[in-house]
């Protein structure tokens, strides 16, 4: 079983689909074992994007997603962190299939959405920043129609 963490961006929480988004994923089956609506702080912020910290487009990215608040969370199953890439897209929205969250409801790259890990040395990482040990252990009463 792996975890992924996810943001929906300020955008999404603006533009009122968090619950469409969130949708996109528990009906996918992804186990929501964590979730919290918070402001980035500008440290935390910086530190999640450290790696882009050199890139040309790092200032407007911690102003994007420090601009108001975001849903983070934690989603379980087999392979989480590929099938939760999967259904967010790629980067770009232009780029992204239809179908996907990013190709859906998205217009320009800098207003991409949501975040989703990009491998497991990375979703463990952000999951501990973001979450510490405060990740919640339960049964879904569903979990063998969607598990086999
Ligand atoms: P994320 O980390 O947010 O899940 O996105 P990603 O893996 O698909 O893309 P990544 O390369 O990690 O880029 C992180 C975020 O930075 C913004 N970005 N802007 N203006 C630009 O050229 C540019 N490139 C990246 C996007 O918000 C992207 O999601
Ligand atoms: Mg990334």
């Amino acid at each position: 079983m792996e975890k992924t963490f996810i943001i929906l961006k300020p955008d999404a929480v603006q533009r009122q689909l968090v619950g469409q988004i969130i949708s996109r994923f528990e009906q996918h089956g992804l186990k929501i074992v964590a979730m919290k609506f918070l402001q980035v702080p500008l440290s935390l912020a910086e530190e999640h994007y450290a790696v882009h910290k050199e890139r040309p487009f790092f200032k407007s990215l911690i102003e994007y997603i420090t601009a108001s608040p975001v849903v983070a969370m934690v989603l379980e199953g087999p392979n989480a962190i590929q099938m939760a890439r999967n259904v967010v897209g790629a980067t770009n929205p232009l780029d992204a299939a239809p179908g996907t969250i990013r190709g859906d409801f998205g217009m320009e790259i800098g207003r991409n959405l949501v975040h989703a890990s990009d491998g497991p040395d990375t979703a463990k990482a952000e999951i501990a920043l973001w979450f510490g040990d405060d990740i919640v252990d339960y049964q879904r009463a569903l979990e063998p129609w969607i598990l086999e």
